[in-house]
């Protein structure tokens, strides 16, 4: 068994002089090599510790070679598999590519031949994982959140490490980015998670009744307190105390708010005594809360005191490859809610949405999904369906894509030589192949198809005549 953090390459071959041969080829790569001569003892061997490539060779004594293939791409394995193959077997090797090998040798092949398909195989292999482990922390959800930009994946990885704190964090973004989504992610992912989540809004509570709703009063503190009453922050107590709209609190609450910030008391409105309460505080503002203090409406030490772990929540038209995500997703839950059978945006849509600037944001966003849903039926959101503001918006023309148009005969000369299909394809791929070094993997992932396709073609042309010097 392999001790190393070498990769692992694993050779299945029962040729003693071969086996030799090839052991030799791969001598000074930094690499863990081992050896199965039979077909059962390399699949015993993968069970037991998947290597990171498998080169191997197709006419085995016990086994079907193409057996070995098939059981690690039924599994789903991390392996990249070579293999080896008999001079002038074609067929056999696209076989091979169908059932996921990374790539094929004829034999007999030189050593620096093994080299470079080995070590391209342990380069995509070393690639895959990078993409594995990159993957983890690439979420397109998260809590209530909808987004796979990285700006909005560096929102989650703060928010993912601020929660388990108690710090206090500063949400700031413009109208409509998700800062009560924010401040209710902060709070889920935190171990207060059990405890109560208090959200205030102090734009939205007149000035004189704000200070009853955060402390609480007792009976008769003011004309029409009837009766004794908790504020916002004792019932809170444990959890999270969210104070939204942050800069529109009146300045002399606002030194209030600061000491019980440093104190932790709570004094009711009317009342004598004092009660401690625990609380996570976060806040948030669409304005800058810079400007706020120079402007004398926010005190700088209560800025201070709660600027302690700033968050800002980028504007949607700085993430765009978020609008589609988020508007699919809207569009799924709305015509579920609505009863509706939309699936989709069509190609001119999503171009309109792509080009607009959503000052509202994702409010906004979520506006128009509603509108769109309830005002109409069918299938696909089309462009005579949006409001008015979308409606007059024109989209780049290279990202429309009209496949139902018919396009009208041009009677003016062709830009260019136009050539047969398969000849610009051929073209295509032998540029391709002539870049990659006659790397098929390589040149297939260059040109987007698999490599068996490549493969597939090179036997088309053989096949029909269509004369190439392309050899795999
Ligand atoms: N990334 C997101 N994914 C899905 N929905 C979102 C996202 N961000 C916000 N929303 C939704 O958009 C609406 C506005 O979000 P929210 O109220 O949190 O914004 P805000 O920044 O607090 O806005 P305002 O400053 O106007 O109060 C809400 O319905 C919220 O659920
Ligand atoms: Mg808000």
């Amino acid at each position: 068994m392999p001790t190393t953090s070498l990769p692992t390459v694993l050779l299945i071959e029962d040729s003693p002089t071969l086996s030799l041969l090839y052991k030799g080829y791969l001598r000074h790569e930094d690499i863990q090599l081992c050896h199965s001569s039979t077909g059962a003892e390399g699949l015993a061997f993968i069970d037991g510790q998947c290597p990171d490539v498998v080169v191997l060779d197709l006419n085995l004594p016990d086994m079907e070679g193409m057996d070995i293939l098939k059981a690690i791409q039924k599994q789903n394995l991390p392996c990249a598999a070579i293999v080896i193959t008999a001079y002038g077997s074609i067929d056999v090797a696209v076989d091979a590519m169908r059932y996921g090998a990374f790539d094929f040798i004829e034999k007999p092949f030189s050593g620096k031949r093994l080299l470079v398909t080995l070590r391209n195989a342990l380069n995509s292999r070393s690639l895959q994982r990078q993409i594995e482990q990159l993957s983890q922390y690439f979420r397109p959800n998260y809590h209530g959140f909808i987004g796979s930009s990285l700006a909005m994946q560096r929102v989650y990885r703060i928010i993912d490490s601020a929660a388990p704190s108690k710090a206090t964090v500063f949400i700031t973004g413009e109208s409509g980015t998700g800062k009560e989504v924010c401040a209710e992610a902060i709070h889920q992912q935190s171990p207060r998670s059990k405890q109560p989540f208090i959200a205030l809004n102090c734009a939205a509570i007149p000035r004189d009744l704000m200070e009853s709703e955060i402390f609480g009063h007792v009976k008769g503190a003011f004309t029409g307190a009837s009766g004794e009453r908790k504020g916002a922050a004792e019932q809170a107590d444990g959890g999270t105390f969210f104070l939204d709209e942050i800069c529109e609190m009146d300045i002399d609450l606002q030194a209030k708010l600061l000491r019980f910030i440093q104190t932790g008391k709570i004094q009711k409105v009317g009342g004598t005594g004092t009660k401690t309460v625990d609380l996570r505080f976060i806040c948030a503002t669409n304005r800058n809360p810079l400007d706020e203090v120079a402007a004398g409406r926010f005190r700088e030490d209560l800025f201070y005191r709660l600027h302690v772990i700033p968050l800002h929540l980028p504007p949607l038209r700085e993430r765009s490859e978020d609008v589609l995500l988020i508007a699919r997703q809207f569009l799924q839950t709305y015509s579920t809610e609505e009863h509706k059978e939309f699936v989709g945006l069509s190609p001119e849509c999503e171009a309109i949405f792509t080009a607009y600037p959503w000052l509202g944001n994702i409010r906004e966003l979520q506006n128009v999904m509603r509108n769109i849903v309830v005002l109409n039926q069918g299938q696909w959101v089309e462009a005579e369906m949006l409001p008015e503001p979308l409606r007059s918006v024109r989209p780049q023309p290279q990202r429309l894509l009209k496949p139902h148009k018919v396009a009208q005969p041009d009677t003016s000369p062709p830009p260019q030589e136009i050539l047969p299909l398969w000849q610009v394809e051929k073209t295509a791929i032998e540029n391709a192949l002539r870049y990659c070094q006659d790397n098929i993997p390589n040149a297939a992932a260059l040109l987007e198809v698999s490599p068996s396709t490549i493969y597939r073609k090179i036997q088309g042309w053989q096949k029909n005549g269509q004369d190439t010097k392309t050899k795999p």
